[in-house]
């Protein structure tokens, strides 16, 4: 059985449908991209995963166990976790603190204070951020915003990690480090992994596979070189000019 599996899954806003029966699986230890251009639903379909929408028609399996529509709190404390598009971190704490706190909520509190700290260390360590990281948050550039946020995710201890990368933003050293660092990730940790992403480059040098959205719908799903040589994915990444 796949270690989560989502199932004709649809969400509308009011009359507009941002995703409408999508059906994918992810199997343990892989890594699997879910891509598609702006606004095609990769975000709604991690908020509807992770709890913050409710879905209006679908079905989301994590482990053997419907999750849809359960709160992102006992989401994140059945061993999924998640990263914002737009990282929000607490601006008056420090960056140990912003961790720390990921990790106490994340395991529903029941850790003691130490536990904390030194996950929220080994998070901080993991991203590459210091992990002696006192300072508050002001000052940081895009790069470790995303590295803190993932840093966050990482101290819940996911089994499965929602990462809505959005590498826009960064330079291409840059965007090679956060590839780099997901695939640390599953490498050391074993941890799952959905990865979100618009640019495609980078991500398809990493992922195991890839699910293709379009206008909120799948228009693939293959190995990255199968994306890459489809018309249909051509077409909407870069006009229909391009495969004609
Ligand atoms: N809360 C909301 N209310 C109304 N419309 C929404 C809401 N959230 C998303 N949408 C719409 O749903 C569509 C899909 O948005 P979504 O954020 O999932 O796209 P995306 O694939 O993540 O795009 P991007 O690559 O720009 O991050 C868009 O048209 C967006 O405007
Ligand atoms: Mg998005």
């Amino acid at each position: 059985m796949a270690m989560l599996g989502v199932s004709g899954l649809t969400k509308r806003f009011g009359g507009f449908t941002a995703v409408k029966e999508v059906s994918f699986a992810v199997e343990e230890g892989e890594i699997l991209g879910l891509i598609g251009p702006n606004g095609s639903g990769k975000s709604t379909i991690f908020n509807c995963i992770a709890g913050l929408y409710p879905p209006t028609a679908g079905s989301i399996v994590f482990e053997g166990e419907e999750i849809a529509s359960l709160s992102p709190n006992r989401i994140c404390h059945k061993g999924i976790g998640r990263t914002f598009q737009i990282p929000r971190p607490f601006r008056n704490l420090s960056l140990l603190e912003n961790v720390a706190l990921s990790a106490f909520f994340g395991q529903a509190g029941n850790v003691s204070r130490s536990d904390c700290w030194r996950l929220a260390e080994e998070a901080l360590g993991m991203v590459g951020l210091p992990t002696d990281a006192l300072g508050g948050t002001d000052g940081l550039g895009a790069a470790a915003l995303k590295k803190l946020e993932l840093a966050r995710a990482l101290a819940t201890q996911p089994r499965l990690l929602l990462a809505d990368e959005s590498l826009n933003g960064l330079d291409h050293a840059e965007m090679e480090q956060a590839a780099e660092m997901l695939r640390r990730i599953r490498q050391e940790k074993g941890i799952t992994i959905v990865w979100v992403e618009h640019i495609m480059g980078v991500l398809m040098r990493v992922v195991d596979r890839v699910v293709v959205l379009d206008h909120g719908e799948v228009i693939l799903q293959g190995k990255p070189r199968d994306a890459q040589a489809d018309r249909q994915v051509i077409e909407v990444y870069l006009g229909p000019e391009a495969v004609a």
